[in-house]
């Protein structure tokens, strides 16, 4: 019997497994490239024997990602990348119809989040799926003798790819890891139509609030941001954006938002979403300053773009008033701002996350980067890795024939043209 085997479970329920296993059946219909992927990891078996961790929202199109790497022969552990992410009935099915263990409970304290990713290192694996870097982090914090063990890493997201490459800078890192979030078919479509829809379905999930005609408050127009601004648009609402980089400004400027400080915005928005990868974006001064009733809250990865410690201090009092919506009164105005899904990633807090559709291009990139990584154990230099453009190319094109669409290919003459310097006017 494997370490894996032997290997304990903390799920909330395994009772929801049958309700799981529905869900996740139902969401790989819209993952045909991952299905491509897991045919083929069944026959090759390119992960044989192979000791996994992933570190992801629990979800059902990580349980996809999960089957997929099974086929392929790696002994996968499952952990939450974030307290509030989990589908239970998802977790459940993982360990009862597929026999994966997994370490996740929506709604874990901190401190059982960290215990998870603990137990997740006691497995010793050899590669290492991050969604925000905290398993990489604490790996090379507190497991250092266990670093030698690991093949390499992959990261899921914006967020802990900053941190990579901080971890790189300061000498410590001696693995390869790929950075996942920045293939363009992650990123492209991921990041702006599965944040910017699930974003808002997750703030309508929560409070059934009407988006036309209202303020919204877009802070960072990244790939994140510029998702978010573009559906909030499409159902009516007057968007503002809030940046920091002059260039992203004048892009949002030209995509047709307003575009403003944040201390200008604060007395403005009727709802605030920060999408940034950043610290306290909105601070105690803008709190004080927003309408009576604002709604503020997070789609970015960490639970510190918004400043809470700061409105608790401004606050006489906080009352959960419906899931995933707490009520803070401020002293003195009385005014109340309205805080959705404690400041964590409201998408997932309060809605499922991003559809099957994106998720089967970011989490075949998942894929295939776990297959590069084995299949170069030991000739890729430590730092942060790019797949191959080759399959970028490659995803992109599955998932055309899985939509049913062909394109056009270049003539030998137009390949020609535009591979030569001698032909001008
Ligand atoms: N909710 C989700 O499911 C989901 C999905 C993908 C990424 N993310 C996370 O969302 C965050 C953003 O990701 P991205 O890919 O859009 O990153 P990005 O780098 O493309 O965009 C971030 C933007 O925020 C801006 N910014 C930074 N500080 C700011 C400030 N103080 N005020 C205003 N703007 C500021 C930056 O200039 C940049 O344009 C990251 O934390 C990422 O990990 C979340």
């Amino acid at each position: 019997m494997s370490a894996i085997r032997s290997l304990e479970f903390d799920v909330k329920d395994i009772n929801l497994a049958s309700q799981g296993k529905q869900r996740i059946e139902w969401s790989e219909r819209d993952m045909p490239v991952l299905r491509l992927i897991r045919e083929r990891f069944a026959a090759d078996q390119p992960l044989k024997g192979i000791k996994l961790v992933a570190c992801a929202h629990i979800t059902t199109e990580t349980a996809n990602l999960a089957r997929a790497l099974q086929a392929g022969g790696a002994e996968a552990v499952l952990i939450a990348s974030n307290p509030l992410s989990t589908q239970d009935d998802v977790a459940a099915s993982l360990v009862a119809d597929w026999g994966i263990p997994v370490f996740a409970i929506k709604g874990e304290t901190t401190d059982t989040y960290n215990r998870h990713v603990r137990t997740a290192l006691d497995f010793h694996p050899q590669i290492i799926i991050d969604d925000g870097s905290d398993v990489v982090a604490t790996l090379i914090k507190e497991r250092r003798e266990q670093v030698k063990e690991l093949v390499g890493s992959t990261e899921e997201t914006t967020t802990g790819i900053q941190r990579l490459e901080a971890i790189h800078k300061a000498g410590l890192l001696s693995f390869p890891a790929v950075a996942v979030n920045n293939a363009q078919t992650k990123h492209f479509f991921d990041n702006r139509y599965g944040t910017g829809q699930s974003t808002l379905d997750g703030i309508i999930r929560a409070t059934n609030i009407l988006l036309a005609g209202r303020n919204l408050v877009v802070v960072g127009y990244g790939w994140c941001g510029k998702g978010v601004a573009l559906r909030a648009r499409g159902m009516g609402a007057n968007v503002i954006v809030t940046e920091v980089d002059a260039i992203k400004a004048v892009e949002a400027v030209m995509d047709g938002f307003r575009v403003m400080p944040i201390a200008e915005a604060a007395p403005l928005g009727d709802i605030f979403v920060t999408v940034t990868g950043n610290r306290h974006v909105i601070d105690g001064q803008h709190f004080s300053a927003m309408k009576d009733g604002a709604i503020v809250c997070n789609s970015g990865h960490f639970d510190l773009e918004l400043n809470l410690v700061a409105l608790r201090e401004k606050s006489e009092s906080a009352v959960k008033i419906r899931p995933f919506v707490e009520e803070y009164k401020l002293k003195g105005s009385g005014r109340r701002i309205i805080v959705l899904g404690e400041g964590r990633l409201i998408n997932l807090a309060a809605a499922e996350g991003h559809p099957a559709s994106v998720m089967d291009m970011s989490f075949a990139n998942q894929a295939l980067s776990v297959e590069y990584l084995v299949k170069n154990e030991g000739k890729l230099e430590p730092g942060v890795h790019l797949l191959p453009p080759e399959v970028d190319i490659e995803i992109a094109s599955l998932k055309l024939r899985a939509l049913g669409l062909s394109i056009d290919t270049l003539t030998a003459e137009q390949l020609e043209y535009i591979s030569s310097w001698e032909t001008g006017t």
